[in-house]
């Protein structure tokens, strides 16, 4: 390892992060129940949208017992707009597991943390950084693109074995905290300046088309039903345009994965039909 380099990539993230450092309201609090529900909505969802719904989410669930407490209808409804509905019904059972097993108090070890619904190594990583200054090595995309941009700009593909030992030579180890923001600011920055550097990284998948997708008509699906309290697949297939079978077919993931209830013909969101 290049101790040098490694000094020098230092000063220019910390550089740029002294200069322009995104405000976001999930900097300014270190209770992880907070952390960890902007960390689910971070994951997959831009930051100018969660902006927005974070706020009000908190406010209507402001604990992992109120969590607990609210029906998972009411959990989606916040969750509206924020897409990959599966998130907002893993963090109620996150909250239900830290209330039930770790009695309200969130672990710090990532280890505990990735066993948790919908809690993987880089939210896991973020939570101990954001919540508990862990310094913790870990990699997400803005971390993955500014880490390839500096120590592999030639290779054509980078796997993130060989990224995370950079990641764990650079991490300052009582500053992880703002470490990992002002990386992720860089890697934000550097997305939209230059051509995408995590293009090289071997685990790159560009994301599938949206529009028509099974995934749309999912999220459209659970709208209808989110809204109103059930409705025919007949009534669905006529708003939506789409054919009786796909409608039905879309229903039996939702109904899998736990979002809705089918019966007689008819759907519904935590409802008795
Ligand atoms: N700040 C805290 N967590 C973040 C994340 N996951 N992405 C961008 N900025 C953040």
């Amino acid at each position: 390892m290049d101790t040098k380099k490694i000094r020098i990539f230092r000063a220019a993230v910390w550089r740029y992060y002294r200069m322009h450092k995104r405000a976001m309201p999930w900097r300014n609090t270190r209770n992880p129940y907070k952390i960890l529900v902007s960390e689910a909505m971070l994951q997959q969802t831009q930051v100018s949208r969660i902006m927005e719904k974070y706020p009000v989410f908190i406010k209507k669930f402001p604990d992992f017992r109120a969590l607990v407490s609210a029906s998972p209808r009411a959990v989606l409804i916040a969750w509206q707009g924020l897409g990959y509905n599966r998130r907002a019904l893993s963090l109620k059972k996150c909250a239900e597991i830290i209330v039930r097993e770790y009695r309200g108090i969130l672990p710090r070890d990532p280890a505990k943390l990735e066993k948790l619904p919908g809690i993987g190594k880089a939210t896991a990583g973020s939570i101990a950084a954001f919540a508990f200054n862990a310094p913790v090595p870990f990699i997400e995309t803005n971390i993955r693109r500014v880490f390839i941009h500096f120590f592999f700009p030639e290779k054509k593909s980078v796997r993130d074995e060989d990224i995370l030992e950079y990641v764990a030579a650079a991490l300052p180890r009582k500053k992880a905290r703002e470490w990992y923001y002002a990386l992720m600011d860089y890697g934000a920055m550097l997305a939209k300046t230059i051509s995408n550097p995590n293009k090289k990284s071997a685990h790159y998948s560009r994301q599938s088309r949206f529009s028509g997708s099974d995934r749309e008509l999912r999220g459209k699906i659970l709208k209808f039903l989110l809204q109103k309290k059930s409705m025919t697949f007949g009534g669905m297939s006529k708003m939506l345009r789409e054919p009786i079978p796909r409608v039905k077919k879309i229903c039996a993931a939702l109904e899998q994965d736990g979002f809705i209830k089918k019966r007689g013909g008819k759907a519904g969101v935590g409802v008795v039909l």
